[in-house]
């Protein structure tokens, strides 16, 4: 039954435009998505609403956006050339590979019964060249994670900015894995967007702003929309902590196929900026004027899969309910994040007068937020169409608005339909959009 819902919002994106297979025409490139329309906007407002709720509503982050490519030895320095493995087992009949972490102790192949090869270390990080020539002393890596432009840069954010403690930055950018075991569609890949902030924090406050984070992360997923009873907190192991990590707690989201990792927000200590204080001989300490003391900062870090939250959102939105004998989907979307916040009709296509009254209307709507014109179909469909992308409002223009000034608006959930007159459309839907 679960496994149907995945099944259901993946046949969604593909129908509506959200997420289609990449190189589709070409058989597909295995674990690797596009987003289509729809998925483009969803993502984008979910970065918008991710950037004002810990950027621009605060005063105490910096946003970044660093390169991909990064001097090697950033990677040297952070342990991820030395650390960031994972272990993986060859079977010997139809060699297919697998994490030991899947394997649970297992030792013969999960799909043939084949015997396994011992497990080897492999490590996640992309390797490409730079520059014409392809040798070891040319080798660069794609960011398996954005954490690290921000560490390099914390030294340049403290000349430009003189921020004094507790202060964080925040970048969102692409990030890249080579994952021995990608799938269940976005969730995991091995290119994929990060939003990750680094809160810098004196060490005996580490542990408080800690839990800080872990509420204000939490509390944003539900605020966006998301079940509360779909998500819950989970504390790592000392066993599963990674390298540089003291502590962790992840928030996790009740997928289709089972309770995962959506965020992580891990308590760095004052690994990562003594590590690059020592490697590159720069000083990336901190001196704190009222106590006269040079210390590095400790690192509290919420770092959230952009894509793995646009699947939760959708999973959670996704909706199906009888309407007479029809079955109606609707994604539910907070007005937030849903890619389209008004649709404008004309009921009667082959009315001029109509159909200007409606493209007007549209234009004017689009100065202020997303609104989509469309007239490509009978109105029943297109109601269903923008149900299906979770459009909060439609507008339909007809006969009789050409006499009383007025157009029918129709509510996606309630899909109770009221006449309003065409100069307050605006203000109404700036009204309940954005209450
Ligand atoms: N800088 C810390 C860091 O990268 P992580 O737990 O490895 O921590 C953070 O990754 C988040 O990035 C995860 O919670 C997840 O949402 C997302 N993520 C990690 N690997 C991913 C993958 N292969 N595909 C999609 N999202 C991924």
């Amino acid at each position: 039954m679960e496994n149907q819902i995945i099944d259901k919002v993946i046949a969604l994106c593909k129908r509506r435009g959200f997420i289609f297979q990449s190189s589709d025409i070409y058989g597909g490139l295995s674990n690797t998505w596009d987003y289509g329309p729809y998925g483009v906007e969803l993502k984008n407002n979910l970065k918008r609403a991710w950037w004002k709720a810990n950027v621009h509503g605060r005063n105490d982050m910096y946003g970044m956006d660093a390169a991909i490519l990064m001097n090697p030895k950033v990677w040297e320095a952070s342990g991820h050339v030395k650390n960031f493995f994972d272990l993986k087992s060859e079977c010997k009949s139809c060699n297919k590979r697998f994490k030991s972490d899947d394997l649970a102790g297992k030792t013969k192949c999960p799909e043939c019964g084949g015997e396994l090869g011992e497990a080897r270390p492999f490590n996640l990080m992309f390797e490409t060249h730079q520059g014409p020539v392809k040798d070891a002393a040319n080798i660069v890596y794609l960011r398996p994670e954005t954490a690290q432009g921000m560490f390099v840069n914390f030294g340049n954010i403290l000349d430009a900015r003189h921020p004094r403690l507790p202060f964080g930055m925040a970048q969102i950018g692409k990030a890249f894995r080579n994952e021995i075991t990608p799938g269940n569609f976005t969730f995991r890949t091995r290119e994929f967007e990060q939003m990750e902030i680094e809160y810098f924090v004196s060490p005996d406050k580490a542990e408080e702003c800690h839990k800080e984070w872990v509420d204000a992360r939490f509390n944003w997923y539900a605020n966006l929309g998301i079940k509360k009873e779909n998500l819950r907190l989970r504390e790592h192991g000392t066993d599963e902590l990674a390298h540089y990590a003291k502590a962790c707690t992840d928030i996790e989201y009740n997928f289709p196929f089972g309770w995962s990792e959506l965020e992580g927000i891990a308590n760095r200590t004052d690994f990562d900026l003594r590590q690059h204080s020592q490697a590159s001989g720069k000083e990336l300490s901190y001196f704190d004027d009222a106590k006269k003391e040079r210390f590095f900062p400790y690192i509290i870090e919420p770092s959230g899969g952009v894509d793995r939250a646009v699947l939760a959102f959708l999973a959670d939105a996704y909706h199906e309910e009888k309407v007479k004998e029809d079955l109606r989907v609707v994604l539910k979307l907070s007005n937030e994040l849903v890619p389209v916040k008004a649709a404008v009709f004309p009921l009667l296509k082959n009315r001029p007068e109509i159909v200007e009254i409606a493209k007007k209307l549209a234009a004017d709507l689009k100065k202020s937020f997303y609104c989509t014109y469309d007239d490509t179909g009978a109105i029943g469909k297109l109601y269903r169409r923008q149900d299906e992308v979770g459009t909060p409002y439609c507008i339909t223009v007809d006969v009789q608005s050409l006499e009383d000034k007025q157009v029918t608006m129709r509510n996606r959930d309630s899909m109770l339909q009221e006449r309003i007159r065409i100069d307050r459309v605006k203000t109404y839907l700036l009204e309940k959009l954005y209450a």
